[in-house]
């Protein structure tokens, strides 16, 4: 169930098999008898949705939400790079990545015409595979703890993005965090929070992010912009709403475009 992963294709396809709903059972028998019985029924409806979904960008969007049994950002932020693009144009033009996995975005990105990438990594890279590593080599991708400051110069990036790494963070680190983050932007902030009952893996998390994610409601989450006078994108946001209507996306985290406001 780690997120960890050496080659992130290679173990999704190994796991999309009975083998999670195995190792889950596993893991949780010895806690509760009803537990178990309501994994199997779980694991049972999801082997059988499994079979019969069809091909293509469905079974493209499970196999992610499938990857370690847990909801993430990150893997939110892949799928919705080419809405971005059509919502942010020339603004997305330096991106920045902030959170974990940022390797799998950084390459993502870098596929793109026109446009150059970057990533931070909050937590560790131990396990990043030969591609990852040499974005570290090259300095496209840092580990930096992003808890103090940013290692970037301000306005270093035309949009910078974050997905789950706020979620880990107190308000007293957030505090810091944010107006960080909007410092080194130059056009807008897009955050990527997961919903509040989102499941993720418990174990990973403790071990990798040192705490539970804390995930907040979207009223929390405006509330707070308010509190720190971070001013929300309106105009890219409602662009963002019409595209999602029109291809009838629905994003399995929240998305806040933030203005950097200098
Ligand atoms: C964060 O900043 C806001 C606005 O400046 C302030 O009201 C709040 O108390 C701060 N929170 C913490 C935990 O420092
Ligand atoms: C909203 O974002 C767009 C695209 O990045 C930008 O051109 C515009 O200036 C932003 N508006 C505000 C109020 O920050």
């Amino acid at each position: 169930m780690s997120r960890r992963q050496v080659n992130p294709n290679a173990r999704r396809f190994a796991e999309s098999s009975s083998l999670p709903v195995a190792s889950a059972l596993h893991q949780k028998s010895r806690s509760s008898p009803l537990l178990s019985v309501g994994l199997i029924l779980v694991g049972a409806f999801l082997l059988i949705g499994y079979s019969y979904s069809g091909s293509g960008s469905s079974s493209d969007r499970e196999a992610l939400s499938k990857d370690g049994g847990d909801t993430s950002c990150t893997a939110e932020v892949l799928r919705a790079i080419p809405l971005m693009r059509k919502v942010y144009g020339e603004s997305m033009r330096k991106v920045l990545h902030v959170g974990p996995d940022t390797c799998a975005v950084v390459s993502k990105l870098l596929k793109e015409d026109d446009l150059e990438a970057w990533g931070v990594e909050p937590y560790d890279l131990e396990d990043a595979n030969d591609n990852c590593k040499s974005l570290v080599r090259k300095g496209i991708v840092r580990l930096a703890d992003i808890k103090f400051n940013l290692p970037y110069k301000e306005k270093s990036f035309s949009l910078v993005i974050v997905s789950d790494a706020l979620d880990y963070l107190s308000p007293k680190y957030l505090n810091k965090t944010l107006p960080e983050l909007a410092r080194v932007s130059e056009d807008g902030l897009v955050l990527f929070a997961g919903y509040p009952g989102q499941q993720r893996a418990k174990g990973v998390e403790l071990s990798k992010f040192g705490r539970p994610a804390k995930l907040r409601s979207q009223s929390w989450w405006i509330r707070y912009f308010v509190q720190t006078g971070l001013q929300e994108n309106d105009s890219v946001a409602k662009k963002f709403e019409q595209v999602l209507n029109k291809k009838a996306y629905k994003p399995s985290c929240q998305i806040f475009h933030l203005s950097p406001d200098h």
